[in-house]
């Protein structure tokens, strides 16, 4: 595939051996998948609403801005839908550029208004870890210490990497969610996760296999989100 930015086509890719599939991919995704699709970001801070997804996609995923969904005969592509009123696809395709091919990262292999085309990770977030009781290794957290590394040294900076934004695939790390790498106001999420995993995870829960319901989840994401806000404003008004 070559360099075709003005329509699109994101850049010399490997991983997607079959120009023609992604382009009637694109068809299917302008025809059907668009036209089609109902989703709503109803809250800032939490994931958007499918409301209906036509046959035969699939949803893998949500988040605050987007919807991330795989169509049964192009399984290893997925198409990330941006919602309306949600901007950033553009920032995001930036950003793959940046990064090139890593295994640690997804990549981009077509974007335009609202909605990119990636490779399909498929790992489990650790956010559905906690939920599954799956034992999360060390070796996660450094490969996505490294990666984030990389992408840094690429000039970018990594921002918002929390446990629905990380995945886990046969005991190593990979980065699922890189839309907000381009800001640069400093980010402790990753920070945080981190000391969380070493203080209280390794100690304390690794030992069980304790499943974590999806309230308990949503509620540790609120107050940390809450909390974090509290602290950040606090050093803000210390500093003045
Ligand atoms: N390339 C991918 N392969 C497989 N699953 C993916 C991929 N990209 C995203 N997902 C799934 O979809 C979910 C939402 O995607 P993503 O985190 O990129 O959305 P977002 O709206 O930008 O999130 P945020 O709220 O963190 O800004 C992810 O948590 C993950 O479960
Ligand atoms: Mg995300």
């Amino acid at each position: 595939m070559s360099f075709f930015r003005q329509s699109g086509f994101v850049g010399e890719s490997q991983s997607c051996q079959n120009p023609e599939d992604l382009k009637r991919l694109i068809d299917i995704i302008h025809q059907e998948l668009i036209p089609n699709l109902k989703i709503e970001s109803i809250e800032p801070y939490n994931p958007v609403v499918v409301h209906q997804v036509p046959e035969p996609w699939q949803i893998l995923g949500t988040g605050n801005y987007a919807g991330v969904l795989y169509h049964s005969d192009y399984s290893d592509l997925v198409v990330k839908v941006y919602a309306p009123g949600r901007l950033g696809w553009k920032e995001e395709l930036e950003v793959y550029r940046r990064l090139g091919s890593h295994p640690a990262f997804s990549e981009c292999f077509y974007a335009e208004n609202n909605f990119l085309v990636l490779k399909r990770l498929y790992g489990i977030t650790l956010y559905d870890s906690m939920n599954k009781g799956l034992k999360i290794p060390r070796r996660v957290i450094e490969d996505i210490d490294l990666a984030l590394e990389y992408a840094s040294r690429r000039g970018l900076h990594p921002h918002d990497v929390h446990g629905r934004n990380v995945m886990m695939l046969k005991g190593r790390g990979i980065v699922v969610d890189v839309s907000d790498f381009l800001k640069q106001e400093p980010c402790l999420a990753w920070k945080d996760l981190k000391k969380a995993y070493y203080w209280l995870y390794l100690p304390l829960f690794s030992w069980h296999r304790l499943r974590l319901p999806y309230f308990v989840l949503d509620l540790v994401r609120t107050t940390y989100r809450l909390f974090r806000r509290f602290v950040d404003k606090r050093v803000k008004i210390k500093s003045r």
